[in-house]
Formats: C-alpha cells, structure tokens, sequence
C-alpha cells in the first residue's frame, strides 16, 4: 500500500486577509448614491446581481431596480437569462468570472476587483495544474469558489448544494476524486459520498471560524432551537448540524422548519433574506468568538464587505472594474461547469438560488 500523501497547507496566514471594513454612510449621502446608481444602471441597461453575504444595502437595491439576490451559480444562471447587455456582479471575484464564463457576449463589472476569496487565493493555477499533473488517475473536481484557471483544468465544478450528488455519482462509476480547494467541505463530501478524495488544504477564513465547544454552549442555552451549518465550517460544527446546506438550501431550511428559534453558521450577510424568508423566527448567530476565539473576519466576509456603494457608483460612472477572461480559459471552463448544469437537469436536481430558497 502506497504512504499517505501529506499536503501542503494552502489555507492563508491571518496577515494576507484584509479587514472586515462595512461602509457607514449618513443617510443623506447614502440616499444620493442609491439615487444615482439607480439612474445609471437605467440609462447603461444594466442590471445588478447580488449575492446574499454582500451589504444589505446592495441586496435591497438589486431587489428595487429588478436585479437579483442569490448564491453565486445562480446569479450566474440570471446574467445569462437576463436580457440585459451589462452585469453588475456584487460579490467576489470568482463570481464575476463565472458570469463572464457563461456569458461571454456581454459587459460584466464589479465594484473592486479587489474583492478576492480565500479559498480562490489559496489555489493557485500554477500548483493546482503541477497537482493534478501527478494524479493523471484521478477526476479533477473543484469546488465554484476558484479562479477561471483552476476551473479551466478541472472535469467537473460543483456547488455546495450539487457537490455530494455529482461525487457520489462518480464514485459509482468507479472514479477517484481530486477535490479542491476546501478542506472541510471536501472532508463533509467524503463522509457523505463514501468515495475516494484526495483533498487539497484550503479553507474559507470566515466559515472556518465557526466554534464547535461555543455552539455546544449556546445549544445548550436555547434547547428547542435548530442549527443551521454552511458545508465550509469544520467538521465539530458540522456534528452539530440539523441542516447541512449551501447559502440557499439554508434559507430554504429556515422556512421548513418548524422551530421558532435557528441558529446559522454562515456569512452573517445571509441574515437580510433569511429574516425576509422567516420574519416570525429568531436568528442566531453561531459562534465566532468566545475561549478559542482567533477570529479576524468574525462571520463576515472581508472581501464581500469591499462591495460598497460608493465603488458601485464609481463603477457604472467610469466603467472601471471589468471582468476579462480570456477566450481560451473560458472555452475550458465552461466544459465543467456545463457538465454540472447538464447533470442537474438530467437529475431534475434543483441547484439553483431562487427556485429552491
Ligand atoms: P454559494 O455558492 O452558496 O453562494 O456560497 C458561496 C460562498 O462563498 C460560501 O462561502
Ligand atoms: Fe470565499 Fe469564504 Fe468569502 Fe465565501 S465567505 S467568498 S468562501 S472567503
């Protein structure tokens, strides 16, 4: 039997993740850019498309000038079935790539091109394509939260909704995974699928903060309440779990259920639909902080909070801020992630945002 194989951790060093920094405008001056972006998505024919961790700010004017809130395939499905020429894309980077992937003819912008993923920032294409090329036995499947470039070397992209039925369906036919870049999303897979996964060693700095002794603490403080767990927090949490699911299958949860009071580990961002979705229950945030606590972003994300209204302003007024890919990477990547899409409709699986929240 061949040695383990140990891997490099590729989770990133506190100092390589910025500041949570939410913008905090005075009403008047907020009401003015609100105004003005308004009336410059109507006159460029744009629309905006948000994701649920992003401001709430920017969720509810995406809902007011009829863009979208939703996880991040699904705002992609939107851009492509929007008729609108230009996408804004609130949200990170990855996201915006993956709306120009599967939207190549049109103009997609994004606040700051600065708003980055950890799990995006600790895969690097360079040693991803290095890794695979070792592992020629292996199906390469990775996670929507990398760059075009890894997706581009992939034969498979998932979802955190879709990823335990694509890998459980290759398993059966006999395939060896390569997984990455999550960790403990890959290791939710793993136990879930039974399949054979080689795991990259990256991780999400703000899920990864969720604390399995506090939540033990805090479930214990309010018995009847369920608990509501995104698939990138650590397996202690996960343990703990009612609900595993995605940022959508969350909110589609918290309608389901029939307790008063849920607690959810995951982006707080998500709080502003899940209280629209469930305005008669209590919601509580797992924990971050507490006797372990080392927590930087502290359940929210640093580079989502990078979307701001003023660098939305900024965006549709100078154009600044669009998403290239080139055509070459685009032609690969969409090979895996239309594999997804092609697999869900087969399976009449419902990964998308929307329809299933
Ligand atoms: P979704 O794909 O569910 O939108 O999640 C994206 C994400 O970044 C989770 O941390
Ligand atoms: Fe990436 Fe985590 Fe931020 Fe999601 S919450 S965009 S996985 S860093």
């Amino acid at each position: 039997m061949s040695a383990p194989l140990t891997l490099p951790d590729y989770r990133l060093r506190p100092d390589q993740v910025p500041e949570t920094v939410v913008e905090r405008l005075p009403p008047a001056e907020r009401d003015r850019l609100r105004a003005r972006i308004t009336n410059l998505l109507i006159s460029q024919g744009a629309v905006l498309v948000a994701h649920y961790y992003t401001d709430p700010e920017l969720q509810r004017l995406a809902e007011e000038t009829g863009g979208y809130v939703s996880d991040s395939l699904d705002m992609a499905r939107y851009g492509h079935d929007s008729k609108a020429a230009t996408l804004v894309v609130c949200g990170v980077r990855f996201m915006g790539e993956t709306a120009k992937i599967l939207n190549p003819e049109k103009r997609v912008l994004m606040p700051t091109l600065a708003a980055e993923c950890s799990l995006d920032l600790g895969c690097p294409a360079p040693v991803f394509t290095a890794f695979c090329d070792q592992h020629p036995d292996r199906t390469v499947v990775v996670y929507a939260n990398t760059s075009a470039a890894v997706k581009a070397r992939a034969d498979w992209m998932v979802t955190s909704s879709s990823a335990v039925e694509v890998v459980s369906f290759l398993r059966d036919r006999g395939e060896k995974i390569l997984w990455a870049p999550d960790k403990y999303l890959g290791e939710y897979i793993q136990q879930q699928s039974g399949a054979d996964m080689l795991l990259w060693q990256g991780a999400c700095v703000v899920h990864e903060e969720f604390k399995g002794l506090e939540l033990a603490e805090l479930r214990a403080q309010h018995p009847g309440a369920k608990v509501l767990v995104h698939p990138e927090s650590p397996a202690a949490v996960i343990k703990q779990a009612d609900v595993v699911a995605s940022t959508t299958g969350i909110i589609r949860a918290a309608r389901e259920m029939d307790a008063d009071t849920l607690i959810v580990a995951t982006d707080n961002g998500i709080f502003y639909k899940l209280q629209q979705a469930v305005p008669d229950k209590t919601l509580i945030e797992a924990p971050t902080a507490g006797k372990s606590a080392t927590c930087k972003s502290c359940a929210h994300c640093p580079w989502m909070a990078m979307n701001t209204l003023t660098r939305l302003a900024h965006t549709l007024e100078t154009g600044a801020n669009e998403i290239h890919v080139d055509p070459d990477i685009i032609e690969r990547a969409s090979k895996p992630i239309e594999r997804l899409l092609n697999f869900a409709t087969e399976r009449k699986q419902q990964i998308y945002g929307r329809s299933d929240a």
